[in-house]
């Protein structure tokens, strides 16, 4: 089996990881369109654009299926994708909303949604949420996260301070929603300001979401993974090894 797993930059390697982790695939084609990250300021017209572009670059791959591993294009863009795509094409949104439903069973926990403007403007996570009973939810954009992580800050002053601004203010948060796939990066930091609540990563829930609702339960002795970005390839793969160690072949 062989995937497409799309980002808008470095964010989609950690859905990367969690395929790696459970041994999902035989291999992973990875395309980041660094050259135009961040998609979550963009308006919905340029996402749809955008990401139609990912999917057209991933043709020649003779892929089984293509894994839209940014929020921002899921939240924008999947039936525009679906529409087109021959394979199946498979967003996070819908895995993360069914794994908090899963990890968080109180229906008047504090949730908290955390993603880019775009992302948080399109309401696609609270409103799913809602219409499953959820009734304590916070949204909050939080793009400055994206250029930090882009920037391989994942500790130290400037993460601080962007934590402080977006989260200050909040009290008794039982669960935090990771809506972008750059924020697992953070994920300790973010748990820990928050005073150490649960959090929602897309890239285990998109496993999650493999296993329970499309029973996928592949398990291959090896992945090999080649990575592609639409800019500076070279900085993208080795954020990948990075952050990927030991889980790469080579
Ligand atoms: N990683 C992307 C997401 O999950 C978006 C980052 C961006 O391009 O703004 O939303």
């Amino acid at each position: 089996m062989k995937v497409g797993v799309f980002d808008s930059g470095i964010g989609g390697l950690t859905v990367v990881k969690s395929l790696l982790e459970q041994k999902l695939f035989e291999e992973i084609i990875y395309y980041g369109d660094t050259a135009r990250v961040p998609y979550g300021s963009k308006d919905k017209n340029t996402i749809i654009r955008y990401s139609l572009e990912a999917l057209e670059f991933f043709k020649n791959f003779d892929l089984d299926i293509v894994i839209i591993a940014c929020n921002t294009a899921s939240a924008h863009a999947i039936s525009e994708l679906r529409e087109v795509s021959n394979i199946p094409v498979i967003g996070v949104i819908e895995p993360g909303v069914l794994a908090c439903s899963q990890t968080i069973t109180d229906k008047n926990s504090n949730i908290l949604v955390l993603g880019t403007k775009a992302t948080i403007g399109s309401r696609k996570y609270e409103t799913s949420l809602k219409q499953m009973g959820y009734k304590n939810l916070i949204s909050i954009p939080t793009g400055l996260f994206v250029p930090i992580v882009e920037e391989g800050i994942f500790e130290g002053n400037v993460l601080n301070s962007a934590l402080a601004h977006y989260l200050e203010e909040l009290k008794n948060i039982d669960a935090v929603i990771l809506g972008c796939t750059h924020f697992p990066l953070i994920e300790k930091e973010i748990s820990q300001y928050l005073g150490g609540c649960t959090t929602i990563h897309s890239g285990d829930a998109i496993v999650r979401y493999l296993k329970d609702e499309h029973n996928y339960d592949k398990n291959f002795k090896e992945t090999k993974v080649t990575f592609f970005a639409s800019e500076n390839p070279e900085s993208l793969k080795n954020t990948a090894r990075k952050w990927l160690g030991s889980l790469l072949n080579d």
